[in-house]
């Protein structure tokens, strides 16, 4: 495991979600309040970025798209695709799926950068 460079951390208000490509792998980090976040960037139902219209609340991130909603400690699903929103189809391919948890990474804001570990 190691620590990889984000981005500035001043560039990264609260309440901001942003997408990075780190290594190779596509990140979201946040800032909640004063509290940092990582995670891998889409959706695990239908690979929605979830940097883009996510909503954050009560230690837990939802997805615009079908509202899928995972626990930010350790990524696991809360609910899985309940709102055929769009696609249409978003709710039967959540039925037909399995349940997937997001990865979380390890996230520090360490000499103005933010940095993930994986
Ligand atoms: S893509 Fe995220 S809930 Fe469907």
């Amino acid at each position: 495991m190691t620590w990889h460079n984000v981005m500035k951390s001043s560039k990264l208000k609260p309440g901001k979600k942003k997408m990075k490509s780190v290594k190779g792998k596509m990140v979201m980090v946040g800032r909640q309040g004063t509290t940092l976040f990582a995670t891998e960037a889409l959706c695990r139902h239908m690979r929605w970025p979830l940097a883009w219209g996510a909503k954050v609340e009560d230690d837990c991130v939802r997805c615009p798209l079908h509202q899928t909603t995972y626990n930010l400690d350790d990524g696991s699903v809360v609910e899985w695709s309940p709102f055929p929103l769009f696609p249409p189809y978003g709710k039967l391919v959540g039925a037909m799926s399995k349940k997937k948890d997001l990865k979380i990474y390890e996230v520090r804001d360490h000499e103005g950068m933010i940095q993930v570990n994986f």
